[in-house]
């Protein structure tokens, strides 16, 4: 895999979902040409755009201008900031805020964000008048790589994250590289942790690209661009396999058991970003896929090095304010969804870019690590 000079402009990523196939659009500059997508796309629709106030401020009269330049007009809805808004009250308000809109069967909902606005929009996409179509505006790294792409939307429930929802595609995302441009370097480096995951995963080559050509996908610029194309394509291949997550798709959970075992350990707070936590799962999973004897112990380190190497951290001690002991991390492993039965379901590694399934993993093994990790 080589360094692209230049970037055809736009990178379009399929997802070949039968009669729900859609199109990843990515590039520079994309939004200023959003109304005339949706316009060839849609005619006649009208459009409500959801976004946070975050992400408003920065990009949404931009948004809107790009829709009027097409003829399109369109209402606002505007949340907070943050992952709280992926609750109940804030779920009502949009749905509602939509039918006031009058947005109908044919018109468009555009959610202009990161993950939280992708979620909350497209579930009250899923919900109102029960299906509207929608588009994602992803506005953060992870958004562009991860959550825009594969329907899973909903918002988080009083138990547990993400446990209300729906799958519900959306018709197009339109990815701009250069809205990235203005997110805080922590955000855009914890993003990057669901990129690594791609190589990690399944795809070894893209992984020593990554590896030699990082610095010029934090830059901005064809590398960019590259490698949210690579991971699009590895995600939209993977979702058009197992779109309702019966089998492969739990591939892309990779560092997740852990990652979200620290994440609710530290409160879902700013201590640990679910990127940085994925990052440390991650380095974690290669680690116990060590200690089960599936890997070279230079595996392992050759993944934990290009992660510390852009700054997320890979060691337990890497978390401000220390974790929770093995028992808490235990019970929070246990309360994760991907847990059958009693046994444990792990994504383990035989090498890089050679993750699997392993339904059948013994708690004391998993304490046993923990409890070696932790000392
Ligand atoms: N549906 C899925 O498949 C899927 C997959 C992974 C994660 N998620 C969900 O995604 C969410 C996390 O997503 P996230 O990390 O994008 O969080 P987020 O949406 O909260 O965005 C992170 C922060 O960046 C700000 N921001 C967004 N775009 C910006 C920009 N261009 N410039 C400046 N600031 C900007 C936001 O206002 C916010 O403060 C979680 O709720 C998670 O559950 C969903
Ligand atoms: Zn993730």
């Amino acid at each position: 895999m080589t360094v692209p000079l230049r970037a055809p402009e736009p990178i379009v990523v399929s997802v070949p979902l039968g009669s729900r196939a859609y199109d990843i659009t990515i590039g520079r500059g994309l939004l200023a040409n959003l109304g005339q997508r949706i316009k060839e796309l849609r005619p006649g629709t009208r459009v409500a755009i959801v976004s946070d106030e975050t992400v408003a401020r920065l990009h949404l009269n931009a948004a809107e201008a790009a829709l009027k330049a097409a003829g399109i007009d369109s209402a606002r809805i505007v949340v907070s900031t943050g992952e709280g808004s992926k609750n109940y009250a804030t779920f009502e308000n949009v749905c509602e805020a939509i039918i006031a809109a009058r947005v109908e069967r044919n018109d468009l909902i555009v959610a202009l964000g990161g993950g939280v606005i992708g979620d909350l929009a497209g579930f009250a996409a899923a919900s109102v008048r029960r299906g509207l179509d929608f588009v994602q505006v992803p506005t953060t790294l992870l958004a562009q790589v991860d959550s825009s792409v594969g329907g899973k939307t909903g918002i988080n429930s009083r138990q547990g994250k993400n446990l209300i929802g729906a799958f519900h595609q959306p018709v197009l995302v339109v990815a701009d590289t250069a809205l990235l441009d203005t997110l805080p370097k922590r955000d855009f480096r914890a993003g990057y942790a669901e990129v690594a995951k791609y190589g990690l995963l399944g795809d070894a080559k893209f992984f020593a690209w990554l590896e030699k050509n990082w610095q010029d996908v934090f830059a901005g610029g064809p590398a960019r661009e590259h490698a949210i194309a690579v991971c699009c394509r590895g995600k939209a291949g993977i979702v058009a396999r197992d779109e309702r997550e019966t089998g492969e798709r739990a591939l892309l959970n990779l560092g997740h058991t852990f990652g979200h075992a620290l994440e609710a350990g530290c409160g879902f707070s700013d201590r640990l970003l679910h990127g940085e936590a994925v990052a440390l799962g991650i380095a974690l999973a290669f680690e116990f896929s060590l200690h089960r004897g599936l890997i070279a112990a230079s595996e392992a380190a050759r993944a934990a090095t290009h992660l510390a190497a852009v700054g997320l951290p890979t060691h337990l001690k890497d978390i401000p304010g220390g974790v929770p002991g093995a028992d808490a991390l235990m019970d929070l492993i246990a309360q994760d969804k991907k847990v059958k039965r009693g046994t444990l379901i792990f994504i383990l590694v035989r090498g890089i870019g050679q993750a699997f399934v392993e339904n059948n993993v013994d708690a004391a093994d998993v304490r046993a690590f923990l409890d070696r990790k932790l000392r």
